[in-house]
């Protein structure tokens, strides 16, 4: 599943429609990609944060290094496809610098046209003694063609608040551009917000659609979000479990258990920053459709690739570390084999 870059001799010679992951640098490898192929890229660049696996040069240059990739990124897109582009800020000489703004820039002198600017809601992370820490990071949703895009919104609505009013949609709202998720949550506590639901419905169901007591709705909407936040920000019994409620609170990856973690299936190593896998979800099912070709140009540990997997798309990773480039492959492979098996269960069950 893993092809080294030097491996792939001529320019154009990716068939997108392979799955693979290319261990390679990134431009190297966007300009063997052939044009007009690629429905989706969402993608995570280094922040010039000075990491292990970034390049040693100046801002102007890291800058400079990005722009020749995002007019490979266009080349390759389709005329309906659009990039999803997370970042955060970055720190020289004390000063943050936020890299949304400073992409916004490039992107428009490329000539791509701005969706929505998403801001990733997550807590946890280092605290800095002499400034606040920000803790959102920016997703810019830009589109090759204003008027010609994929926007499948009714596969990621959530529940609507006021349920009972007329004139929500049934079927959920849409998610605004702020995005909260959280993953993790704990046991007894669920129970407990369950308990509390459900007494909330059976109020509801006493009382006609138009005469809702919306103060006793009120309180008790705010005692399931005390229970909710207390949750949030319970430090045990973490559990990778979502709660089905329009609070969605996506944590980072790197804040989660040791346990948890996506490890290298040999050495144990993880990836410092990889995406949550909810986040990503919904960005693909929002954005491109079965079958169509989706592409991380920095693809780390693979989220992108797993999710596309699992969601029947074509998948392009491409990454320079090796070490990367297997976890992703451990990732993938973890999942072909568990869904081979749940298929060959289904199958004994229907044939008993
Ligand atoms: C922010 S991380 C992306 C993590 C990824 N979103 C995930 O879910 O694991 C950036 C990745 O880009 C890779 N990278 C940085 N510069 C690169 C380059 N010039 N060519 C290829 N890969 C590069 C790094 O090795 C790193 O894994």
């Amino acid at each position: 599943m893993i092809i080294h870059e030097t491996n792939l001799e001529k320019s154009n010679s990716i068939d997108p429609f392979e799955s693979k992951i290319i261990c390679g640098e990134t431009l190297k490898t966007l300009q063997k990609i052939p044009g007009n192929s690629v429905s989706l890229i969402v993608t995570s660049p280094s922040y010039f944060l000075g990491k292990s696996y970034e390049k040693e040069q100046g801002f102007n240059e890291y800058l400079e290094d990005h722009k020749e990739i995002l007019q490979e990124c266009k080349r390759v897109l389709k005329n309906d496809g659009a990039i999803f582009w997370n970042v955060a800020q970055t720190i020289m000489d004390k000063e943050i610098f936020p890299l949304g703004s400073i992409f916004y820039n490039i992107f428009k002198q490329l000539d791509f046209h701005l969706k929505n600017w998403i801001i990733w809601k997550f807590g946890g992370g280092e605290t800095p003694k002499t400034r606040l820490f920000g803790r959102y990071e920016n997703v810019l949703w830009f589109v090759k063609d204003i008027d010609n895009y994929i926007f499948n919104i009714d596969e990621i609505r959530v529940p609507s608040k006021w349920i009972t009013d007329k004139r929500c949609n049934e079927n959920g709202k849409n998610p605004s551009d702020f995005w909260e998720i959280d993953e993790r949550t704990n046991m007894n506590k669920i129970t407990d917000i369950k308990r509390k639901l459900n007494d909330f419905r059976k109020q509801i169901s006493i009382e006609t659609d138009i005469y809702v007591n919306q103060i006793k709705m009120d309180e008790k909407i705010r005692e399931i979000e005390n229970i909710i936040d207390d949750l949030v920000h319970s430090k045990n019994n973490v559990l990778n479990k979502n709660l089905s409620n329009n609070i969605w609170y996506f944590n980072r990856v790197v804040n989660i258990s040791k346990k948890e973690k996506i490890k290298h299936p040999i050495t144990g190593e993880t990836h410092p920053c990889p995406f949550p896998e909810s986040l990503i979800k919904r960005i693909v099912k929002m954005a491109s459709n079965k079958g169509d070709v989706v592409l991380d140009i920095f693809s780390g540990s693979g989220t992108l690739l797993k999710i596309a997997e699992e969601l029947g798309r074509k998948w392009i990773g491409i990454d320079k570390e090796l070490k990367y480039c297997e976890i992703a492959e451990s990732r993938i492979k973890s999942l072909r084999k568990q869904s081979t098996l749940t298929r060959f269960l289904d199958v004994s069950i229907d044939n008993t």
